[in-house]
Order: structure tokens, then C-alpha cells, then sequence
């Protein structure tokens, strides 16, 4: 049986593709390209196209024996998420609703769908433990938290069985070297800093040095994007065995602040790497730390690039050779 993944072309569903090839399962990919790379995919079955197309979605469904899907179609920043909330309800919502209805249709009865640290908004408490309150401070985190409300209805009524994975910092590039990050425009810290080291932008911007923390700025947990991709397969095979629903956090369990994430991204760029302190950006949480207790307990699931080191130098291999990313 075959695997769907939605939003195979992109950054964390790439890494996700590269998984499953190597793990020698069925591959059928789904991606508009809108900020996905065809290059990006090192094999499956690929078809352009949008999950709000249900006549492609038919198709695809009845081309190829599908017994699962892996979504992680979405658009994810989310300063635009609050400049532009409809555009985030209708594409992230729209698209997954849509992509359910075919489920439903087709008989096809397990998802692992990407979700986010987002859902929480600012923390009661760290680390953040998936029952806590999930009161989100931007439009993207509120549609992927409707997306899991709508999940637990759709086991109910049809029986699809979901992983909903709340992802926090994503970093990280593939070992291999041929796939890694590649964002446009870009507004993640790492491959930011990274495009400093490189020379293609002049300095880092850290946005707020007066947050409750020890050095001032904002701390994260960064996680590597083959350990996020492992935890997908995981909770793909727990799903299959005949697993309940569930909702899980993926991070490394440690935080770093963004002054921490720039002094190891110096000593392993071995570049000076300038940085200037600047307003904070709107929304942003002062610590966001998982408790990742749940997906070992549940799903097996034990990160691999647990250094914030390792992290930044498999992003660093991917950004000096291609600096410019995925060939356009
Ligand atoms: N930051 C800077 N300067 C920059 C870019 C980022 O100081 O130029 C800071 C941010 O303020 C933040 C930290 O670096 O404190 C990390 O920022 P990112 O933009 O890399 O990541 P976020 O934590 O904002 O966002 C990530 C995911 C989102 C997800 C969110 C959950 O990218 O999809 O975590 O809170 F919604």
C-alpha cells in the first residue's frame, strides 16, 4: 500500500519523502509548488497539484492503493497568518477539509497531520505538555488547531485515525546533502544566520534583547527535520497497527536563546557573523520548550540530533553548497 504525502515538495516534507523512500515504502506525492521544489523529491510518484482540486484528489486516490496520508500542506508564517487570516482559515482549513472528504470517500483511514507549537500561544507553563491550554496568538496557530478539532470529529463519524505532531523549531538539513531548507522569502532564525555567514546579507537581526530570559532574547527548541521526519514514521506504523488517535509535541527538550543559536552558528561557520539588536517582532512567545515525554512514551520516538551543534552543521553543509538553494 501506498503513502500520500501532501506538501511532499516542501522543507519538512521532503526530509519526510526521503524517509520513507529509504524505508522502501509506496511514495505518491501531492504538491502545488507553490513554495515546494520538485528537486526537493529524491523519488515517489509526484503530482502537481492543489488539495483544494477534489477531482485530482480522485484521481490520485484511484490511480494508487493508498492506506495513509501525511499532510503537511500549509502555509506557516505567521506574521502573514495575522496580516492575512483568511487566507490561512481557507488554505489551511479548506484544503485539509477537502483532503478529508476524499479520505472519507476513498475508505482511506489513517493521517498524520503537521501541527505546531502555535497551537498553545504564550505558555502557562515550560516545558509545554500537550494538555495544556491551547489559546493561540496568531491566525496560523488557530487553523491548525481547528484542523485537530476537526480530526477528532472525523474519527468519530468515518474512523480516520490521526497523528496530529506539534512540531516546535524545525531546523536542519538532511545528512545526505541534497535536500535542506529552502524558504522564499526567508524568515527563519538558523538559515538567516547562516545567509550571514555566507555573506549574502550583512548582518543578523535578533529581534528583542528585553524578554524574561536569562540573555534577554528568545528561547527555542530547535529539533533536526529527519528526527520530525521519524517521528512521522512512527506515528504512521503505530497508526497502521490499529493505534488511537493522538496528539504529540516533538522537540528536543532544551531550549537556546537566539544570542546562544548565533555563537554556535560562529564556531561552526568559523565566520564572524554580525548581529544587531532590534525591535521585537510582534507575537512572538519569550520560551517555547517541549515536553516530548509523550511522543517517546506513545510513539517510540527518540531524537537522534539532539545538539544544537549537529543541528546547525547539517544546515550549514546544505547552505555553503547551495547557496543560493534548489536550482530555479
Ligand atoms: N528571530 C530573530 N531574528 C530573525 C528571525 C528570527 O531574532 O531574523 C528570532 C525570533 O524572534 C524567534 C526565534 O528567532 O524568537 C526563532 O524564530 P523563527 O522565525 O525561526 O521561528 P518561530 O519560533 O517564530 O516559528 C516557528 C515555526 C512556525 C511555528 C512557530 C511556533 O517556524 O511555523 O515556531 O511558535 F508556528
Amino acid at each position: 500500500m501506498a503513502i500520500l504525502v501532501c506538501g511532499g515538495a516542501g522543507y519538512i516534507g521532503s526530509h519526510m519523502v526521503a524517509e520513507l523512500l529509504e524505508k522502501g515504502e509506496e511514495v505518491v506525492i501531492l504538491d502545488n509548488l507553490e513554495k515546494g521544489h520538485r528537486q526537493a523529491l529524491l523519488g515517489g510518484k509526484f503530482y502537481e497539484g492543489d488539495l483544494r482540486d477534489s477531482n485530482l484528489l480522485d484521481l490520485v486516490f484511484n490511480e494508487n492503493k493508498i492506506d495513509a496520508v501525511i499532510d503537511f500542506a500549509a502555509d506557516s508564517l505567521v506574521g502573514e497568518s495575522v496580516v492575512e487570516p483568511l487566507k490561512y482559515f481557507e488554505n489551511n482549513i479548506g484544503s485539509t477539509v477537502n483532503l478529508l472528504k476524499a479520505m472519507r470517500d476513498h475508505k482511506v483511514r489513517h493521517i498524520v497531520f503537521s501541527s505546531t507549537a502555535a497551537t498553545y500561544g504564550e505558555p502557562e507553563s515550560i516545558p509545554i505538555l500537550e494538555e495544556d491550554k491551547t489559546i493561540p496568538t496568531n491566525p496560523y496557530g488557530e487553523s491548525k488547531l481547528a484542523v485537530e478539532k476537526i480530526l477528532k470529529w472525523c474519527d468519530n463519524a468515518y474512523g480516520i485515525t490521526y497523528t496530529a505532531l506539534r512540531y516546535f523549531n524545525a531546523a536542519g538539513a538532511h545528512v545526505n546533502g541534497k535536500i535542506g531548507e529552502d524558504h522564499s522569502p526567508e524568515s527563519h532564525l538558523i538559515p538567516l544566520i547562516l545567509e550571514v555567514a555566507l555573506g549574502k546579507r550583512e548582518k543578523i537581526m535578533i529581534f528583542g534583547d528585553d524578554y524574561p530570559t536569562e540573555d534577554g532574547t528568545c528561547v527555542r527548541d530547535y529539533i533536526h527535520v529527519t528526527d520530525l521526519a521519524n517521528a512521522h514514521l512512527l506515528a504512521l506504523k503505530r497508526l497502521r497497527n490499529g493505534g488511537k488517535s493522538i496528539i504529540c509535541n516533538l522537540g528536543n527538550g532544551e531550549g537556546f536563546s537566539v544570542k546562544e543559536v548565533i555563537e554556535v552558528a560562529r564556531k561552526v561557520t568559523g565566520q564572524v557573523i554580525k548581529a544587531e539588536i532590534a525591535p521585537r517582532r510582534a507575537g512572538d512567545p519569550a520560551v517555547l520548550i517541549a515536553s516530548s515525554d509523550r511522543a517517546t512514551s506513545e510513539l517510540g520516538w527518540k531524537p537522534k540530533y539532539n545538539s544544537i551543534e549537529n543541528i546547525i552543521e547539517t544546515a550549514w553543509e546544505w547552505h555553503k553548497n547551495n547557496p543560493n538553494g534548489y536550482e530555479k
